[in-house]
């Protein structure tokens, strides 16, 4: 995820695309730049927050331009890798948000047709083919090069001797705003706030062109469009967060998106292996925090079922002490932030003992890429909320991933077995959109619980970690205390606590433990307490045996992880909502635990 923006108009270009692009901030900050189109194309970029890019920024003039503020995840955040990038002739400057599967294949291509590449990033190949394509209509040089890259994308070029913008977008947003003598193009309409609030959204594949007077739209066959603009009656703050009351909803919300790119190339690759190559190992250990321990959880059930591989699992911050224990030849270190210290300290630790160290994180370059071998980036762009939810599923996807990974190339699973699980991770985004659509459940079972002092989440299998991660996102943000157990466990003794003040949510689902989950319901019960059960669709019995069901879609028993997780979310997210606590920076705790 990343911010960008085009403009063209009477004003100068700088000084409304420097502001336009701090309102995209919260889209990415690891690096930014800004091309204004003069007498040649006067270009400007650094690492590091727009702040930084800005102190040094000469004062260039021109009243057509594009600006980015960068979220990496091809290439790690550096000056080179920031946009806009210019082409050979440095008269082409573009800006880019999304990824390109195919970049690498292209970039060989161009190179042997003489084009000099400057950075590490996929997008780069963008502005070559557009140049390879330019005979004088750059509209034209886009739609080529289009039919060349495969993957996501929301772009914006400029170009020296026009007042032109030209722009496109597949899978990534992009918002027209419309004024007097300028018109404006950016990721969404938070940028574009203090200028108009009159907005075009842009469709998959179409094509805009704008200058000062004229905003022209083309659908995929170069058929002009015509649309209305709609008149935004949001707040600037409002809007940043889409429209959602917090980020943690939103981010919520975006779930389906993460999960998409993060599976982009990745899914097409678990054969080729052109991710993790060398999958010769014979057992894993995995490292983390938090959420993404229970993350790690999860994928140790699929790892020993797909992969077939022994897994541990450990708290990174518990690492350091377990000094007799056997080491692991392959070491996985999941931090979605890529800054927990104890995680740091864990993979450093790793190192020392001569392990061979993979992290799985969210942030490109960051620290703990720095201390292991390997990196499997997620793809979930840039998480404001402290409560990590989008992160969360696209760490459960990398794992799936990774076993699957394994799997195919030591064949630990039949072909048709995998081309299964192929599919239900491909339909995941759709699973997700379907359980959001039925938010509404959630919110009303949040009446339920808001009140109470203590709540356990009961699951089995699989979904034991899953309802660990629901007990510490209920916990985290609503502050209400609420355990997770394996629901075998509970006559263990956690059982004596439970009462008709102590609710509980079982996760009760179609699978292989059903009866016995059952079973742990009645079990509660018979103690009074009022049971919220996540169900199956179609189950006909469970929503007459409790007081409140959620029923989520059939899935593969082993990808039932996901919509279990994303109600749970939800289920958070509204109880805290109900008692009124600060959901997006909730006490006591930080995005990034940088202490040990
Ligand atoms: C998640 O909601 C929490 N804020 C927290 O448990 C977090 O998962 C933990 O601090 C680990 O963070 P990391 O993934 O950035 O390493």
């Amino acid at each position: 995820m990343c911010g960008i923006v085009g403009y063209s108009g009477s004003r100068q270009a700088t000084v409304v695309i420097l502001d336009a692009l701090k309102k995209l901030e919260y889209r990415g900050y690891d690096s930014a730049g800004v091309a204004i189109v003069g007498d040649d194309m006067q270009v400007h970029k650094d690492k590091g927050e727009i702040a930084v890019m800005e102190s040094t920024l000469p004062d260039f003039k021109g009243g057509v331009g594009v600006g980015h503020t960068r979220w990496a995840t091809c290439g790690r955040p550096s000056k080179e890798n920031a946009h806009p990038f210019v082409d050979c002739t440095g008269r082409i400057a573009l800006v880019h948000n999304g990824i390109l599967e195919n970049y690498a294949e292209i970039k060989r291509k161009l190179i042997t047709e003489g084009h000099r590449f400057t950075s590490e990033t996929d997008t780069e190949v963008l502005v070559h083919l557009v140049e390879k394509y330019f005979h004088g209509d750059l509209r034209a040089a886009l739609n080529e090069a289009l039919k060349e890259v495969r993957g996501s994308y929301a772009i914006v070029m400029v170009q020296v001797g026009s007042d032109k913008v030209v722009a496109t977008r597949k899978e990534n947003p992009l918002v027209v705003g419309l004024g007097v003598d300028e018109n404006f193009i950016a990721s969404d309409v938070t940028a574009l706030l203090d200028y108009t609030n009159k907005i075009m959204y842009v469709m998959d594949e179409e094509v805009v062109e704008l200058d000062p007077h004229r905003v022209r739209i083309f659908d995929r066959d170069g058929e002009e469009v015509k649309r209305q603009p709609e008149i935004i009656t949001w707040s600037a703050e409002d809007a940043q967060k889409g429209g959602f009351e917090h980020f943690m909803l939103k981010e919520i919300y975006e779930q389906p998106e993460a999960i998409h790119n993060t599976l982009l190339g990745n899914v097409n690759a678990l054969e080729s292996g052109e991710f993790m190559p060398n999958v010769d190992f014979g057992g894993i250990k995995i490292l983390a925090c938090g959420t993404s321990f229970h993350a790690a959880m999860v994928g140790k059930y699929v790892l020993e079922k797909v992969a077939k591989i022994p897994v541990t699992v450990e708290l990174a911050s518990e690492y350091r002490y377990a000094t007799g224990a056997k080491e692991c030849p392959l070491v996985i270190l999941i931090s979605q932030s890529g800054e927990t210290a104890d995680t740091l300290a864990a993979a450093r630790e790793a190192g020392r003992r001569g392990c061979r160290t993979l992290a799985i994180t969210n942030v490109v370059g960051s620290s703990i890429t720095r201390e292991v071998g390997e990196t499997f980036y997620t793809r979930a762009g840039p998480e404001i909320g402290v409560a990590a939810t989008k992160t969360y599923t696209a760490q459960l996807v990398a794992l799936y991933l990774i076993a699957m990974r394994i799997a195919y190339a030591k064949k630990t699973m039949s072909t048709d077995h995998l081309r299964e699980m192929r599919a239900a991770l491909i339909a995941l985004p759709q699973v997700v959109r379907r359980v959001l659509d039925n938010a509404s459940e959630a919110e009303a079972a949040a009446e339920d619980l808001y009140q109470a002092r203590d709540i356990f989440f009961l699951g089995r299998n699989i979904n034991f970690p899953v309802m660990l991660e629901g007990a510490l996102k209920l916990k985290e943000i609503s502050y209400i205390h609420a355990e997770g157990y394996a629901a075998g466990e509970l006559k263990h003794g956690p059982l004596a606590l439970i009462d008709s003040r102590t609710p509980v949510v079982a996760a009760v689902i179609k699978d292989h433990t059903y009866d016995k989950m059952m079973s742990n319901v009645a079990e509660v019960q018979a103690r009074d307490s009022p049971v919220l059960a996540i169900g199956t669709e179609g189950d006909q019995d469970l929503p007459n045996v409790v007081s409140r069901v959620i029923l989520i879609p059939e899935v593969p028993a082993m990808f039932v992880p996901f919509p279990l997780s994303v109600v749970l979310q939800l289920l958070a997210y509204y109880t805290a909502r109900r008692k009124g606590c600060s959901i997006d920076k909730p006490k006591n705790l930080a995005k990034s635990v940088t202490v040990e």
